[in-house]
């Protein structure tokens, strides 16, 4: 479950802290820089955007602190205890700091963005606080604090999405990367602290994700994630490639033109929200055999009164309607959630209707949170955060059990079938074991073969599965796909 936990998720922020190292560092004569990331998979596409800034500055990324120039650590607000996770970790580069006093510590997103200056006064040895929408300021921000400086740019904005910059590809496996299509959110959930640390949504330019996808396929990967904070509300305005005539493309527009480039390239695409994913979006994952069949459609909570304080903008009768169309246009589609326990004033009957919710969907994933109030929310301001700890632990604890039982329903429906994999690499657990995705997201661990590499597509006959992973073995070989 835990992996799952810490590879699935667009959104959220459980992942802790990760060292990015570029697999095959250039070596150079430059400063090194260490940068850990937390949080959505947003926050380390970030960083790899990060790790491409400086390295046309001559930075070379490292994964041991120790021997760092720069180390920052890319944060995440949107539960106290992430940001708990970042502060004890801030103080042990402060050690590492006392023992070299040249060390540039900075904080990066979504805590450098709330707490601003803030940071600077509370955590005296951080030298530079830098927002999402201020990465390209880094290098002189790092001259400043060389200079004997402090720095801070929290500086949001409404156009920057980096759509220039080559992101650099950090721990990857060179076959799944994840592409930003936009930034930002204009959503309002009362509960969550995104809108003002990631500014307002702006969607990137559709060429520029073309380009960064054709030139991923080029180089030998073989999947895309396609990442926003609400992938459904992508809408881009402009010119056409000839530059003859002003265009619009939504999402659903966009899905298509990525799946275009190869058949042989999977689409994935992450967070969808309830109330903007569309027919048209439905039938394009339908359409081609490349979307994955995969929905991250966090639903929160089944209650509509809870969901219209939660400011979700539908209902629980809309959010079944998305998931019956989901189920007559795209048939055996995987369905994932965000769950929240104990959100002000929910009731007992209200978490009841929100597992009866999930009986209902069958999700075959589930991320589940206890209710974290975040200040400066709508939550926080307007609403009592009123439900007893030892409350929100059980109805978490309740949530998560039927998360684990729905799961398990739904891998078992692969046991005595084949699926089609492409294989990521070696299993975790045993070299003598390769891993990978079916279509539907899950983990599939089978027995390695020779000449099935990382990058390929198998078939795998499944026998048999754990709550989180299928088991199986190579059934019919397909050759490796070019
Ligand atoms: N408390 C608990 N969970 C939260 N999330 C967002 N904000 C909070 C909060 N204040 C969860 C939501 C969201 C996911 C990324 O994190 O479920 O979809
Ligand atoms: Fe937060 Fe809601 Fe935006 Fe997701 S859609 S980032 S939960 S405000």
């Amino acid at each position: 479950m835990i992996d799952l936990q810490l590879t699935d998720k667009t959104h959220d922020e459980e992942r802790q802290g990760e060292a990015l190292v570029i697999d095959a560092p250039e070596v150079r004569n430059g400063r090194k820089l260490y940068i850990e990331s937390y949080g959505c998979q947003m926050n380390f596409a970030d960083s790899e955007i990060v790790a491409s800034i400086l390295k046309d500055q001559g930075f070379e990324t490292t994964g041991d602190y120790h021997e760092a120039d720069v180390v920052f650590i890319n944060t995440c607000s949107i539960r106290e205890n992430a940001e708990q996770r970042v502060r004890n970790r801030l103080s042990q580069f402060g050690a590492e700091k006392r023992r070299n006093p040249k060390l540039v510590v900075g904080v990066l997103g979504c805590m450098a963005e709330r707490l601003k200056s803030k940071f600077l006064e509370e955590e005296k040895l951080v030298d530079m606080v830098v927002g999402p929408d201020a990465y390209r300021d880094l290098p002189q921000l790092i001259s400043q604090v060389e200079d004997g400086h402090k720095a801070i740019n929290v500086l949001l904005s409404r156009e920057e999405t980096y759509a220039d910059i080559s992101p650099v590809r950090l721990n990857g496996n060179g076959i799944t990367a994840f592409i930003s299509i936009m930034r930002g959110c204009d959503n309002m959930c009362s509960f969550c602290v995104v809108p003002f640390t990631r500014g307002r949504e702006r969607s990137r330019d559709p060429y520029s994700i073309l380009a960064e996808a054709q030139d991923l396929f080029d180089k030998g990967y073989k999947e895309v994630t396609l990442l926003g904070q609400n992938v459904d509300s992508y809408k881009w305005k402009g010119a056409d490639a000839e530059e003859h005539a002003e265009i619009e493309v939504n999402f659903a527009q966009l899905l298509e033109k990525v799946a275009l480039i190869s058949p042989d390239l999977r689409i994935r695409f992450s967070t969808s929200h309830p109330k903007d994913i569309t027919d048209e979006v439905l039938y394009a994952i339908a359409k081609y055999d490349n979307i994955c069949n995969y929905i991250h459609l966090p639903v929160q909570s089944g209650s509509s009164r809870v969901l219209e304080l939660m400011n979700r903008t539908y209902t629980r009768e809309w959010y079944i309607n998305r998931i019956d169309a989901i189920r007559r246009i795209i048939p055996g589609c995987a369905i994932s959630s965000d769950i929240i326990a104990g959100f002000c004033t929910e009731t007992e009957e209200e978490h009841q209707e929100t597992l009866s919710i999930m009986d209902y969907v069958g999700y075959d994933f589930a991320f589940t949170f206890s209710y974290s109030e975040r200040p400066g929310t709508l939550a926080a301001r307007k609403l009592a955060d009123d439900i007893p700890e030892p409350v929100k632990k059980r109805r978490l604890a309740e949530i998560l059990l039927k998360a684990q039982e729905t799961s398990l329903m739904r891998l078992q429906q692969f046991v005595g079938k084949t699926v089609r994999i492409l294989v990521e690499g070696t299993s975790k657990k045993s070299d003598l074991d390769l891993c990978g995705r079916n279509d539907q997201n899950a983990m599939v661990v089978f027995p390695a073969a020779p000449g099935v590499k990382a990058g390929t597509y198998v078939n795998v006959y499944i026998d048999r599965c754990t709550s989180a992973t299928l088991l199986g073995t190579i059934a019919v070989e397909v050759p490796e796909i070019v």
